[in-house]
């Protein structure tokens, strides 16, 4: 089997333009990289939140990078896809994922998928103007039920899908119970668009057993994993192997920070930001409880910094993070 095409999947909140940035300074292994999602693109040109840093060819490779929205009006796609090509993007990403109540009662996100004649119109008029920007789609198994997908696999295969990226979990599930590869692998023959798998790669011996079972799917997205242990991608692709683990990332996270405050102007808000993603890191350490009960009750950034240096001075990295290997999910802050 080829070296597997791996992708860093978007987290709102988290993997935001900074944060893709430092990464790629620090961390290896990632071919491709997806923009938290947009929405609101009211405006047929210039939408405001398509003129920041977050989509800025400046600060973004548009070769690597694809735009991502949460839409289900074919006309807003377009104008999202418009904007991005006069940017420079050569592909979008539509958000058929999100299970966030807010999002899915709506019908959006992964809200669609119990809805194949809304999902069909709305691909339709995509593809009726897209001309030849390239369109992906990003999705579970279903909102209420895993078998909401076989109705909408047919749809999907009337159109040029440039990647169809799938979470093998339902919506109502959130993050509970695992990702069913299973299930996953039994689509796989039904489906004409290239297939991405993603879902709890928490390691390289994970990716692994999950390879062995999606053949001869070989791009994966990478989640919750990567955030916990941004060596994954290097350790799956033996880059970098012999090297300083605890340095590299102690490195990271204070150029991250450094990077967030820069662009807050000083504030405390980089705080959130930071939180939020340490509720992932902290799954490099071996008391991940004690790590985070540090981290959560932070409000001044003195006390952040002196508590990222306590933390690595008392917490040892996991053997899971050293070596890549060891199959156990991470803990739940
Ligand atoms: C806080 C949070 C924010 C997320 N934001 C997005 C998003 O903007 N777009 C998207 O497609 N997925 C989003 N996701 C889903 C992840 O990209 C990924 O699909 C999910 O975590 C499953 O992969 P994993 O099991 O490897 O973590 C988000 C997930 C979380 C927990």
């Amino acid at each position: 089997m080829s070296e597997p095409l791996l992708s860093l999947g978007p987290f709102q909140g988290i993997t935001d333009a900074p944060f893709r940035n430092v990464f790629k300074r620090h961390f290896g292994g990632v071919d491709k990289f997806y923009t938290p999602f947009f929405t609101g693109i009211h405006k047929e040109d210039h939408a405001k939140n398509l003129q920041g840093e977050e989509i800025d060819p400046r600060y973004n490779d548009v070769e690597t990078l694809t735009p991502q929205i949460l839409s289900t009006d074919a006309e807003e796609i377009l104008r999202f896809a418009k904007q991005c090509k006069q940017l420079g993007y050569k592909e979008i990403n539509l958000n058929m994922g999100c299970p966030f109540p807010r999002v899915a009662n709506k019908k959006r996100g992964c809200g669609l998928l119990p809805y194949p004649d809304k999902v069909e119109a709305m691909l339709e008029g995509v593809f009726e103007h897209i001309g030849d920007m390239k369109f992906s789609v990003k999705c579970r198994l279903g909102y209420f039920d895993p078998e909401e997908i076989d109705a909408i696999i047919p749809i999907f295969n009337k159109f040029p899908l440039s990647e169809l990226i799938i979470h093998p979990r339902i919506g109502k599930q959130l993050y509970k119970g695992e990702a069913d590869v299973n299930r996953f692998k039994a689509l796989i023959p039904f489906i004409n668009a290239p297939l991405v798998y993603n879902g709890d790669i928490f390691s390289a011996e994970t990716l692994e057993r999950i390879s062995k079972e999606v053949q001869p799917v070989n791009e994966f997205m990478l989640g919750r994993g990567i955030l916990a242990n941004p060596f994954l991608a290097e350790q799956i692709k033996c880059e970098n192997v012999p090297d300083d683990k605890t340095h590299r990332l102690h490195d990271y996270l204070i150029d991250l920070y450094e990077d967030r405050l820069r662009h807050a102007g000083g504030s405390p808000k980089v705080l959130g930001r930071m939180k939020e993603l340490w509720s992932y890191m902290m799954n490099s350490f071996d008391e991940p409880q004690v790590v985070w009960r540090k981290i959560k009750k932070i409000n001044a950034l003195k006390e952040y910094e002196d508590a990222v240096e306590e933390i690595f001075r008392n917490q040892c990295l996991t053997s899971q993070v050293f070596s890549g290997y060891g199959a156990s999910a991470p803990h739940d802050r």
